[in-house]
């Protein structure tokens, strides 16, 4: 018998990291790599919330807090859901934990049990299938076909539910296509959940403030009332306020759920960092005016990649509503062997073949669920899309 748990050998590692990791590897030999490949927006924290957390530790903030936040962080966090989604919580329905990503993962092991399904639209972000299998649920992964924006159907979704779903995740702008559902789309999806009331959804709104072209973001519980009651609606600073290595994430949702989540940090985790909490705090409650600059950058750096990657050989690449993604499709360049005599036969040859040939680090299609695409992100200086635009546009043209 393996000395490893029997859930650890249904999850996979996460392929992001690993593609990373042979990033810095080749970079390590001496080869110059250019990055596409990590989820973290290039800009610096703000000077404001940097200011906070100095007066934190100066003033002692430096002790064990509440297990889900301290006041202080769950009444901004209540202002920021009235403010920008209409959504009206208490703090006693909010839940602060060390990213987002503990938040999602607080709730799938506070209510999964055995056999219990999730259902998760394709191309996903990577952690969510193996968070379900973590907590023993079985994801139910639903393809949002390219040729509907990435987005499922209302349909689609009807015939995915079954008396064992106990989860919808949902994720607009989406990681990794950037795809968005505007208000009537995520309406009629709101609408198939009305029908069946034992399905709960999640809502992850990471990318709420990463919207462009006048792109209206919404969110479930704000679309549907109705759904309220059975909706844990989750954000975090790290992609709005580029803070990623400061860990906060957090989500609003029933009392109940809210307490059962509580339970499980607390015995693992006990509470988010205070410093980084008091961060949040003027995140949230400070100045919000570079979010739209910010998003203006964003916006004209999404408009030269899906342009210059439309110039290339056998890609084409749809207009995402917002995130920092684009998710171009290889179908042109299946079945090509590169001028290194590498063999094209799937997204993550071409994307091997392409570190390797011309040191440009973009994660593959098959790792989200939808092949046969790749994930650019373009987070990064107009500088390094430039050249890394030259770079793909060069291995493509050089496939016979
Ligand atoms: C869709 C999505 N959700 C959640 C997260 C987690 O963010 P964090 O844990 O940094 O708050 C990420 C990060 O990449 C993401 O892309």
């Amino acid at each position: 018998m393996s000395f490893l748990s029997q859930t650890l050998a249904r999850v996979k590692p996460s392929p992001t990291v690993a593609v990373t990791q042979l990033a810095r590897e080749l970079a390590a030999a001496g080869r110059d790599v250019i990055g596409l490949g990590a989820g973290e927006p290039d800009f610096d924290t703000p000077d404001n919330i940097k200011a906070a957390a100095i007066a934190a530790i100066e003033a002692g903030k430096t002790k064990y807090t509440a297990p889900d936040g301290i006041p202080e962080l769950k009444q901004a966090v209540c202002a920021k859901f009235a403010r920008e989604n209409g959504l009206t919580y208490t703090q006693s329905q909010i839940s602060v934990s060390t990213g987002g990503k503990q938040v999602l993962y607080n709730a799938l092991m506070a209510t999964l049990n055995p056999g219990d399904e999730v259902i998760i639209p394709a191309p996903y972000w990577v952690s969510y299938p193996d968070m379900v299998r973590l907590g023993g649920g079985e994801p139910v992964i639903v393809e949002g076909a390219e040729a509907e924006g990435f987005r499922i159907t209302p349909a689609q979704l009807e015939a995915a539910i079954t008396p064992k779903t106990k989860w919808f995740i949902f994720n607009s702008p989406s990681n990794p296509t950037g795809a968005g559902y505007d208000r009537a789309a995520l309406k009629a999806l709101t609408d198939v959940l009305m029908r069946h009331p034992h399905v709960w959804v999640m809502s992850d709104d990471m990318y709420e403030h990463l919207a462009y072209d006048g792109f209206t973001f919404v969110s479930p519980a704000q679309v549907e009332p109705g759904l309220y009651d059975r909706t844990l609606t989750v954000n975090g600073v790290s992609k709005a306020y580029a803070m990623t290595g400061w860990r906060i994430g957090y989500a609003g949702g029933p009392e109940h759920l809210i307490a059962a989540m509580r339970k499980v940090q607390g015995q693992s985790t006990t509470n988010p960092c205070s410093i980084s909490q008091w961060a949040a705090v003027e995140a949230l409650n400070g100045p919000q005016d570079f979010l739209a600059e910010r998003a203006a950058v964003f916006a004209r750096r999404r408009d030269m990649v899906v342009a210059r990657l439309n110039d290339c050989a056998g890609i084409t690449c749809a207009v995402p509503e917002g995130a920092f993604y684009v998710y171009p499709s290889v179908a042109g360049c299946l079945g090509k062997t590169s001028s290194q005599g590498a063999r094209i036969d799937s997204d993550e040859a071409f994307c091997t073949a392409l570190l390797e040939g011309e040191g440009v680090a973009v994660v593959f299609g098959a790792a989200f669920g939808l092949s046969p695409h790749f994930r650019v992100s373009y987070a990064a200086s107009d500088a390094a899309l430039a050249d890394a635009c030259d770079r793909i546009e060069r291995f493509c043209a050089g496939l016979t």
